[in-house]
């Protein structure tokens, strides 16, 4: 498995690899668990090349105590995504997915009203703001998402549709 930090270096690497194959993402903010290992697992049946991300997104949290206690350790991640089929892992810094302090306020179709969207105003709107700063970089054939938290993954196909 390739880590980069850069994203110059990432997307280099990996258009090198692509050619005509097809290449699935995984975003995800670290404290890698099984779940996460399946979503690999299930990409990897499917798609040629599995790209992951470990990027804890300071948008879709409401307090910033919440943000800064996220637990977060690297090169555990990093050892448990080394056995598994993800090809790319990348790491990036905030400032390579975001080049302007504004958050893109777009259509969810009121989903992200109710819910957990009632208790955390801005949450979804903050998912999808990283999810759409990923596809515009990594341009990825498909994309896998957890299910435990539906409604994340319901607003995330209708953004994305
Ligand atoms: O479900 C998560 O871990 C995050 O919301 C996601 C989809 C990686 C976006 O930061």
């Amino acid at each position: 498995m390739k880590v980069f930090k850069l994203y110059s270096e990432f997307d280099s690497y990996l258009n090198k690899i692509r050619e005509n194959k097809t290449v699935a993402f995984v975003p995800t903010m670290g404290s890698l668990h099984q779940a996460h290992l399946d979503l690999v697992e299930e990409a990897s049946k499917v798609y040629d090349i599995v790209v992951c991300s470990i990027f804890v997104n300071p948008r879709q949290f409401n307090n910033v105590v919440d943000f800064k206690n996220y637990p977060r350790d690297i090169d555990k991640d990093i050892r448990i995504l080394q056995n598994t089929r993800c090809a790319i892992l990348y790491l990036p810094k905030e400032s390579e997915l975001y080049n302007s302090e504004e958050i893109e306020l777009f259509d969810l179709n009121k989903l992200d009203n109710y819910m957990e969207g009632e208790y955390r105003p801005g949450h979804f709107q903050g998912v999808v703001n990283v999810i759409d700063r990923f596809f515009a970089l990594i341009h990825p054939e498909a994309a896998f998402f957890g299910q435990k938290d539906i409604q994340q993954l319901i607003i995330i196909k209708y953004f994305s549709s």
